[in-house]
């Protein structure tokens, strides 16, 4: 049987909840780190951690020339992007990317980012005020809150020390101590 292009496995780079939640076929998947973007909870969710009237907030990644995104890349075949569109189609789009595995070696991939202006967009915000918001958030997939305490729990996994997602994280915990007291 010949292979033409639309056969060749491709790199995706995961930096959300790709690393954790693996409900796709994957060819091999290896640490790997992404120049020049940064993991931020910038994204609302409107329906996966959230709903239209109560978007959840989630990550994208927001370009900041010294930043370098630890995260898990998958060579998949072509057929799994019509599965994770769907699964990613809040404002989302792939886009290509180059990143490095940890014997420095380098391939050209794809990488979802939610760019400013998408329909579900909130931007920046304190991290207390993320974790207030994502305290109160739900959707269809679950707590917002459970999103980002695997995100966090996936991270330390992977030996990523990201000051973002750790300072939310200790923000949210910080919520569900005063509310004991
Ligand atoms: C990711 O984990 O790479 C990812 C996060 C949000 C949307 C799409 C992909």
């Amino acid at each position: 049987m010949t292979t033409t292009a639309s056969d060749e496995a491709i790199w995706l780079f995961g930096y959300g909840s790709l690393i954790y939640k693996v409900d796709f076929p994957y060819l091999e998947r290896r640490r790997a780190r992404l120049r020049g973007w940064a993991r931020r909870f910038w994204q609302g969710s409107h329906d996966h951690r959230g709903t239209p009237e109560a978007p959840g907030r989630v990550v994208t990644l927001v370009a900041d020339p010294d930043a370098v995104c630890i995260g898990m890349a998958y060579r998949v075949t072509p057929a799994v992007f019509a599965h994770l569109d769907h699964r990613e189609k809040n404002g989302y789009a792939r886009i290509a990317a180059d990143f490095r595995f940890d014997d420095d070696s380098e391939v050209r991939g794809l990488v979802y980012v939610a760019a400013p202006g998408n329909e579900a967009y909130l931007g920046p915000a304190d991290e207390a005020a993320i974790a207030r918001h994502i305290a109160g958030a739900r959707g269809p997939s679950g707590e917002n809150r459970d999103y980002l305490l695997a995100l966090a729990a996936a991270l330390r996994e992977l030996g990523s020390d990201d000051a973002h997602v750790f300072g939310i994280e200790r923000a949210l915990h910080r919520i569900g101590d005063d509310a004991t007291v």
